[in-house]
């Protein structure tokens, strides 16, 4: 069981993680957070828990996750971001979460648009982010990240398509020094949101994404498209070029299609 104190032991960080709300169950983190931010709680708050009853997922799915396997926490933050610039805020989350998975565990993940991470094509960690307003400026935003750490089994419907970090390393993740590392990330490229070098974090989301370059098709809704991933928009959209020029997309379901993969 997570606890305050060996969540917080030595986890050196300037802005994130200097309050931290831990549960054993509840419903959401992404809930839980989004109240403590409406009573403004403190830039940099986290919420973790072991287990959600009712976990989220983007697009109105659930996210479901075994008890005490796995990492689901949420936090709050609060740069002063322009309206049209909070589609980098998955961007920026996906990039240190991969940064962090890259130097714990040493292995080599990939930035699948707009905010999933997966190793081997299948998706390992799942980012919901949720934010609010005064006037055009953000007032906060909620980073909800759900990793499969020591997750053993997967239900069929994911079965294909899911995995965990135990799964493809065999071997068990320490929970809470995997933790620290993302908490670190995350704080570190902070400065990044602050400054609006967004361009630092598409650079560096990027070059973890081999959609890049390569056909996708991209499930919106009704409507389906396919073509050329191109490159991030102004505002952190997919530009994509079709066969009837080109289009950016804020929101979807990316699958990729390549002989390169
Ligand atoms: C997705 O890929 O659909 C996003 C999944 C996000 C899940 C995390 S788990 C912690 C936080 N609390 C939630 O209810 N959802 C996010």
């Amino acid at each position: 069981m997570f606890t305050r104190e060996t969540l917080l032991h030595n986890l050196h960080t300037h802005i994130l993680g200097k309050k931290i709300f831990v549960f054993d169950t509840i419903d959401s983190t992404n809930t839980c957070a989004k109240v403590l931010a409406e009573i403004n709680i403190e830039n940099g708050t986290i919420v973790i828990a072991e287990y959600q009853t009712e976990g989220r997922g983007r697009l109105g799915r659930s996210w479901i996750s075994d008890h005490g396997k796995n990492l689901l926490f949420s936090i709050v933050i609060k740069p002063p971001i322009h309206r049209s610039r909070v589609g980098f805020l998955p961007l920026y989350t996906a990039v240190s979460v991969a940064q962090a998975l890259e130097s714990y565990l040493n292995i080599h993940v990939e930035c699948k648009w707009p905010n999933d991470i997966l190793i081997n094509n299948k998706k390992c960690c799942g980012i919901l982010l949720e934010s609010s307003f005064q006037t055009d400026i953000l007032r906060y935003a909620i980073l909800g990240i759900g990793i499969n750490v020591n997750q053993d089994r997967f239900n069929e419907e994911l079965f294909e398509t899911a995995t965990s970090l135990k799964r493809e390393l065999n071997t068990s993740i320490d929970r809470v020094a995997l933790f620290q590392h993302i908490v670190c990330y995350l704080d570190g490229n902070y400065i990044l949101l602050e400054n609006n070098d967004f361009a630092t974090i598409v650079e560096r989301w990027i070059k973890r994404a081999p959609m890049m370059g390569n056909e996708v098709t991209i499930i919106h809704g009704n409507e389906q498209t396919t073509g050329i991933a191109e490159g991030i928009d102004s505002q952190g959209g997919l530009i994509v070029r079709c066969q009837d020029g080109v289009k950016i997309f804020y929101a979807g379901d990316v699958s990729i299609r390549s002989s390169k993969r």
